[in-house]
């Protein structure tokens, strides 16, 4: 049994794992600072509650993660916490070089050290969760990316997951630290904060708000349903070989615009008494995002030959299950809508955004 500390586990993907570890009995720590993008309401009803350890803290607090390693004994480090979003990464880069590149460090440090003097197990894993960001775009005709695609990362976001998995991985050479870093492309599901597309697209649609595609939407992302995501990282610490990177993707690429009007046609359908339905007449094309990447797609053949994983959504079932949940759970979003930090987001990206028209859109 494998004792974790996972960072960033208040936040979209860390708490969908966290409910994951914990389903499986096992102990977890959970160190998150609680930014706009992490809350106590994403962890209710956790199961087997009883094993798991909140501490309220900063990844790039050198001294707390210390003290944390050395009195849970931990063995076992899942690096989630991130700033995350491209476009607060365009509006205030600082934040994402302290959190992603320095605190990633801290971390390393921290582990480094308690790895050592621990003997230097095998058996420890620093597990660093990043992204298909850093491979930039693919052209129309470019093959998937791979564990071999060259690093070329367009937004100050994926710049600095970028140097945090360089960072990972220099560690694993110089030191000998056994690292795994994964590499997965767009998730949704269950407690998704609503300033990525498809929380946002539900949220505004059943408000009758607009629902904002960048440019013309034929932008494409490779999207995996949030729970595959935690069982492909637990496959990685189980059976993952140390000092490898895995590709994690859902083997599906729709364009943006296809997505949101999926998410309209399922909103028409399972909320038929709202008043704005149908849903894809909010539809509105804005400015587009700088440096936007303009098509994803994933290779999955190391982890699904090496390590058994492949989803089990498909971007349908997911979608389905997905609307449900945000319409099942009010409380939560009504928590979102009242942070002020949500409202002043969407003023501050998408007020200076104009209304665009695209052809054929
Ligand atoms: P998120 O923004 O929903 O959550 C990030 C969490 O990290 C929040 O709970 C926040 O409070 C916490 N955090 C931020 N700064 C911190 C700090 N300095 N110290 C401690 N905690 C801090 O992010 P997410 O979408 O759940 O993504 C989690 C990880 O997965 C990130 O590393 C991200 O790069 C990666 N990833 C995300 C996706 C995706 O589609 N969301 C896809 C691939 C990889
Ligand atoms: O690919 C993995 C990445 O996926 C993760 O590393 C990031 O943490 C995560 O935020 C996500 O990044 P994206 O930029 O792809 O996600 P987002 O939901 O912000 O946007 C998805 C697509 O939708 C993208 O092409 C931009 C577009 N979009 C987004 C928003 C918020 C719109 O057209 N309108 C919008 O309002």
């Amino acid at each position: 049994m494998r004792k974790l500390l996972v960072t960033g586990g208040a936040g979209f993907i860390g708490s969908n794992f966290v409910r994951f570890a914990l389903a499986e009995n096992s102990p977890v720590v959970n160190l998150d600072a609680l930014t706009y993008a992490g809350s106590l309401e994403n962890l209710a009803d956790l199961p087997n509650a009883n094993q798991h350890t909140f501490v309220h803290g900063d990844i790039c607090n050198r001294e707390l993660i210390e003290d944390l390693l050395e009195k849970h004994e931990i063995d076992t480090l899942v690096h989630f916490a991130a700033e995350s979003h491209v476009d607060r990464s365009i509006l205030g880069p600082e934040q994402f070089i302290r959190t992603n590149v320095h605190g990633t460090f801290t971390l390393l440090e921290a582990w480094k050290q308690a790895w050592i003097r621990a003997g230097k197990p095998d058996h420890w894993r620093f597990h660093h969760v990043s992204t298909d960001e850093v491979f930039g775009s693919l052209g129309p005709d470019d093959p998937p990316f791979s564990e071999t695609t060259r690093y070329a990362p367009n937004s100050p976001y994926a710049a600095s997951k970028a140097a945090s998995d360089h960072l990972v991985r220099a560690y694993g050479a110089t030191y000998g630290l056994p690292y795994t870093i994964s590499n997965c492309s767009n998730n949704y599901g269950p407690y998704q904060f609503p300033e990525k597309l498809i929380p946002l697209v539900i949220l505004n649609a059943l408000e009758g708000r607009e629902l904002p595609i960048y440019g013309d939407g034929q932008q494409i992302r490779d999207w995996l349903y949030v729970e595959d995501h935690c069982q492909a990282i637990w496959t990685i610490l189980q059976r993952g070989a140390p000092g490898e990177t895995y590709i994690i993707g859902g083997a599906n690429q729709p364009s943006n615009l296809l997505v949101v009007q999926t998410l309209c046609d399922l909103l028409d359908e399972l909320a038929p008494d709202s008043q704005f339905a149908p849903h894809a007449q909010l539809i509105r094309y804005v400015t587009d995002r700088p440096g936007h990447d303009r098509r994803y797609a994933m290779d999955i053949t190391r982890i699904r030959q090496d390590l058994g994983w492949q989803p089990r959504e498909t971007l349908t079932t997911g979608l389905l299950k997905t609307v449900r949940w945000f319409l099942d759970h009010q409380t939560w979003v009504e928590s979102i809508r009242r942070q002020q930090d949500y409202q002043s987001w969407r003023a501050r990206n998408y007020d200076q955004r104009t209304s665009a028209s695209v052809e054929g859109g």
